[in-house]
Formats: C-alpha cells, structure tokens, sequence
C-alpha cells in the first residue's frame, strides 16, 4: 500500500493503492486548501516532491486549471491525485 505524505506538515499515512491524496490530507488534517474539490478552483494546489512518476498524467480539466493558477512544472491538484505508489507531496506557498 502506498504512503502518502505531506511533507509541509510532517504528516503522513499509508492507504489503499486508489485513495484520493485529498481524503488523505482530509484524514491526517493536513493543510491543505480547498474550495471546489473538483479540479476547477485551484485551491488545493501541491507540489509533488517525490513519486510524481507514479501519477496518472493530468486530464485535460486538471491541466486547464493548472495554467489558470500559473502553476509550475511538477505541481498538481491535491483533488485530482489519486495514489499509486509512495508519494511526498508539498503545499504550494500561497
Ligand atoms: S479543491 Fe478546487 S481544484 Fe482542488
């Protein structure tokens, strides 16, 4: 089962291969933010510190959102991220 951590909180858990990173931050209270919790808002973004070549690649949707936000190379929608493998991810600094 991966592990899935949020390296700006110290906070981490390991879950069933499919979870959502967002139920995860959800269920450890990680800081993360959110509005929409459907890829839209943008709020919930992430930096992917390691794992990311676990990741499903964006959808389109995701990567619409992600140029709205102006969001750099390796960074993804907490919402749209659904575990794989181990996985470090870090809040973006808002
Ligand atoms: S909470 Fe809105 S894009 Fe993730």
């Amino acid at each position: 089962m991966p592990r899935c951590r949020f390296a700006s909180d110290g906070r981490e858990a390991v879950v069933p291969a499919g979870t959502g990173a967002m139920s995860v931050a959800d269920a450890l209270a990680a800081s993360v933010p959110f509005s929409c919790r459907y890829g839209v808002c943008g709020a919930c973004l992430v930096t992917v510190r390691s794992g990311g070549e676990s990741l499903d690649p964006p959808s389109d949707g995701e990567r619409e959102t992600l140029r709205n936000v102006d969001a750099s190379p390796g960074q993804r929608l907490c919402c749209r991220i659904v575990l794989r493998a181990d996985l470090v991810l870090e809040n973006a600094p808002w």
